[in-house]
């Protein structure tokens, strides 16, 4: 995104350390704006787990976003140590499928693949087949060749996919869900869209099947980005959190952006902060590098890179502010 204010004394001294610690700092959508601005790259999950895979040259990442995230992004970089601002930003989705859980529907349902949302934990990847994000579900879905898939914990997005593919996609927990997502409201949208007859509404498919279906487009918040840079539209309603609501406002000045709901708060990305990656800068905290345990990387490595080799929505975006 481009930087037109001037920087604050925290961000110029971010931006310090960074070079002199040779640090990539990769930022979720969802950042606040500050982190944003300061970020080598912005993207959504697909765009920044690939960015992590590239990093070689770097002496350490920060990565700011959830946890899950950042786990993915210390697996494939290897050996250059990935620091977290936030050791507790746990995303909820993630709870609703355990390693456990998986294994019994194996049993259940011989012979399927298990593709996982990214948004798990790391012991719940170890009992995956294919890893897809919300940018590369269906294309991963397909990838499998398989007529059965069993699929979580998104129950939404398992719900896109079944409607996008010939595939029988079973979830692993019917009640998964993302609790910002769930927030945005068929009846409001109607109204917003009767409001601004002009917009295009692009949702999340993380959100209900009736918002989907009243949107223009669906996608992951790289491709909500990409989409909003190079459409002639000039006003887009947004279904996702309200960091890329601001990211695409604060880079589209001349673009009306509307939130489909204005309190579509993530409270666990927002743990992220500058001062916190201050701190990582400044002190290397010990409790802010991210350690998934080892037995667990040959597996996720593995399916990780099975995932990369789909195309996927959108690229990640680089900031030019200090480039
Ligand atoms: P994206 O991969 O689309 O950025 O989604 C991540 C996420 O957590 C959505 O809630
Ligand atoms: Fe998890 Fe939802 Fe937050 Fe995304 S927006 S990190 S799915 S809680």
């Amino acid at each position: 995104m481009e930087v037109s204010r001037e920087l604050s004394d925290v961000q110029k001294r971010v931006l310090e350390l960074k070079r002199e610690r040779n640090a990539l700092i990769l930022a979720h959508n969802y950042q606040t704006i500050d982190i944003q601005e300061i970020a080598d790259f912005v993207g959504d999950s697909l765009q920044l787990a690939r960015k992590s895979g590239e990093g070689t040259g770097y002496d350490m990442i920060i990565f700011a976003g959830v946890k899950f995230m950042a786990e993915m992004a210390s697996i494939l970089a290897e050996d250059i140590p990935v620091y977290i601002p936030a050791p507790k930003a746990l995303c909820p989705l993630a709870a609703y499928v355990s390693a456990e859980k998986i294994r019994s529907m194996k049993e259940k349902y011989p012979g399927a693949p298990v593709v996982l949302y990214v948004n798990t934990t790391a012991e719940a990847k170890t009992e995956a087949d294919y890893i897809c994000t919300s940018g590369s579900a269906v294309e991963v879905v397909e990838a499998t060749g398989a007529s059965t898939v069993l699929f979580g914990p998104d129950a939404n997005l398992a719900d896109y996919v079944r409607n996008k593919t010939d595939v029988e996609v079973i979830d692993i927990d019917t009640r998964g869900h993302c609790y910002v997502h769930r927030q945005f409201d068929v009846a409001q949208l109607v109204l917003l869209k009767e409001e601004y007859p002009n917009a295009i509404t692009i949702a999340h498919p993380e959100c209900d099947p009736d918002v989907l279906d009243a949107a223009d487009m669906v996608g992951s918040t790289g491709m909500m980005a990409q989409t909003v840079a190079n459409s002639p539209h000039d006003t887009f309603i947004i279904a996702t959190e309200l960091g890329l609501v601001e990211q695409l406002q604060a880079a589209h000045p001349e673009k009306t952006i509307i939130p489909a709901y204005e309190r579509a708060v993530c409270i666990q990305m927002k743990k992220n902060t500058l001062e916190g990656i201050l701190d990582i800068l400044e002190n290397l905290p010990p409790e802010k590098l991210v350690v998934v345990p080892e037995e667990y990387h040959e597996h996720i490595r593995e399916v990780l890179q099975r995932m990369s080799k789909v195309k996927g929505q959108g690229s990640a975006k680089e900031v030019r502010a200090h480039s």
